[in-house]
């Protein structure tokens, strides 16, 4: 199995980016982790702070990767081209956030992207990846 971690824009941060929302652990680190925890996945990660670099890897990996989870940051509340480029692929997308979105600010309660995506799972920490990883192992 072939999964793409897809990160979006200041998700390069994670570690030094308020880690009392984000936790400091760098997503290098915790990555490192994963691929020890999942020795039979292969895990492929991108991470882009621009929008259609990060349509460009959906493109490339959402026809030929058995899922893509995506941490799409704050173009989940904005971006219908993110949602269209889901759609326009065959590989299923899992939409994470680290935060509980809900708790926070109301702008951050509305996703342009869940719709298109096959699931969502936000506000457990990193261990959010590590959920929808799960996800794809039934
Ligand atoms: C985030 C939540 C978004 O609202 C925010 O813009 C991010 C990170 C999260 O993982 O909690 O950049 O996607």
């Amino acid at each position: 199995m072939r999964l793409l971690l897809l990160n979006g824009p200041n998700l390069n941060l994670l570690g030094r980016r308020e880690p009392d929302v984000y936790g400091n652990r760098s997503f290098e680190d915790y990555l490192q982790q994963l691929r020890q925890q999942y020795p039979d996945i292969q895990l492929d990660y991108y991470q882009s702070n621009h929008e259609g670099d990060l349509i460009d890897r959906l493109h490339a990996d959402g026809f030929t990767a058995d899922g893509i989870i995506l941490n799409a940051g704050a173009y989940t509340h904005t971006s219908i081209a993110l949602h269209d480029a889901i759609r326009a692929i065959t590989a299923p997308v899992i939409e994470v956030h680290i935060s509980n979105v809900h708790q926070r600010e109301p702008f951050r309660h509305t996703s342009l992207i869940s719709a298109a995506c096959r699931g969502v799972i936000c506000g457990f920490g990193l261990d959010s990846y590590r959920l929808a990883i799960e996800s794809f192992r039934k």
